[in-house]
């Protein structure tokens, strides 16, 4: 049979890799027989060859998280990210989700070879970036990490906290996917609709309650996603299967963006 994933001895990194998707990400890679390298910044249990301990809001520990990754790297996923309030304010949730992970990527991408693949997770949260395109594309111009999180700073508006951070992951996804196509690299976001992860009770919160949450934004089929129908189309994303597929921001949602466009329901993003 042909393997039309072809992860079987592949090194993998998974960043954010102890709970949530990227867990059920770094579990399923290790049963396919991948090589897999899990960083996070809380412990890691899944069964991987390799954890290693990273802070995305500090760049130090990102650069001294990279350094102890062996070798090269023909697939990376950044899945790590924070809700916001009340554990984390709207700064610091543009530090971890756009600012970090940008900086993970880009520490980390002379070290992904021709025909490698880098996936991150964005959010449906953030589908509304084309109203704020130019501006965000200020924010893609700034490359150092403390000249970023300065522009965020300067900019609460925009750079609102998770809606804003996802957003940003959206533009970039994008821009640098282009950049990156002379080098034969891919790149490509999952934009997931509500799962069911320890970051979800904080998404209900901050709506006033999870029948709020579930009124406007529960997936048609009438449920939240698991972590695994998340991770199973991340994995695809950096797969041989998916090996024309860039630039692409991949919704999973069971058809919550589509009815929006269609007008079938209203839109709040
Ligand atoms: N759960 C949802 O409803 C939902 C919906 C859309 C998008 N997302 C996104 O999916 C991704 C995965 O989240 P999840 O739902 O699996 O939640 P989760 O909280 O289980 O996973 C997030 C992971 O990121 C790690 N992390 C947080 N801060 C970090 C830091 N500073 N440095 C390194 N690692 C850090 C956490 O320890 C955790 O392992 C996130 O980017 C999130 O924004 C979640």
């Amino acid at each position: 049979m042909r393997d039309i994933l072809g992860y079987e001895g592949k090194r993998c990194v998974v960043v954010g890799a102890a709970t949530g998707m990227g867990e059920a990400c770094a579990r399923t890679l290790a049963e396919m027989g991948a090589e897999v390298i899990a960083l996070d910044i809380a412990p890691i249990t899944a069964p991987v060859k390799q954890t290693i301990e990273v802070d995305l809001s500090n760049p130090a520990s990102i650069e001294a998280a990279a350094e102890q990754i062996p070798g090269d790297i023909p697939s990376l996923f950044v899945c790590a990210g924070v809700p916001g309030p009340p554990g984390f304010d709207n700064l610091q949730t543009m530090v971890v989700n756009f600012v970090g992970v940008r900086h993970c990527i880009e520490v980390l991408l002379p070290r992904v070879p021709k025909g490698g693949a880098v996936s991150l997770i964005s959010s449906v949260a953030g589908i509304g970036y084309k109203k704020n395109l130019e501006k965000w594309k200020e924010l893609m111009a700034i490359g150092s990490f403390e000249q970023s999180r300065a522009w965020c700073e300067a900019n609460p508006e925009l750079a609102s906290g998770y809606l804003g951070s996802k957003q940003a992951l959206n533009v970039y996804t994008q821009m640098r996917a282009s950049e990156l196509i002379s080098r034969e690299i891919r790149l490509n976001a999952l934009l997931p609709s509500p799962t069911d992860t320890p970051m979800l009770p904080v998404f209900h919160n901050q709506a006033g309650g999870k029948e709020t949450l579930e009124q406007f934004f529960l997936a048609p089929i009438g449920r939240n996603a698991t972590p695994e129908e998340m991770a199973d189309p991340l994995i695809f994303l950096n797969s041989d299967a998916a090996r024309f597929v860039s630039g692409h921001l991949l919704i999973v949602d069971y058809g919550y963006c589509g009815e929006v466009d269609v007008g079938v329901r209203e839109g709040l993003l």
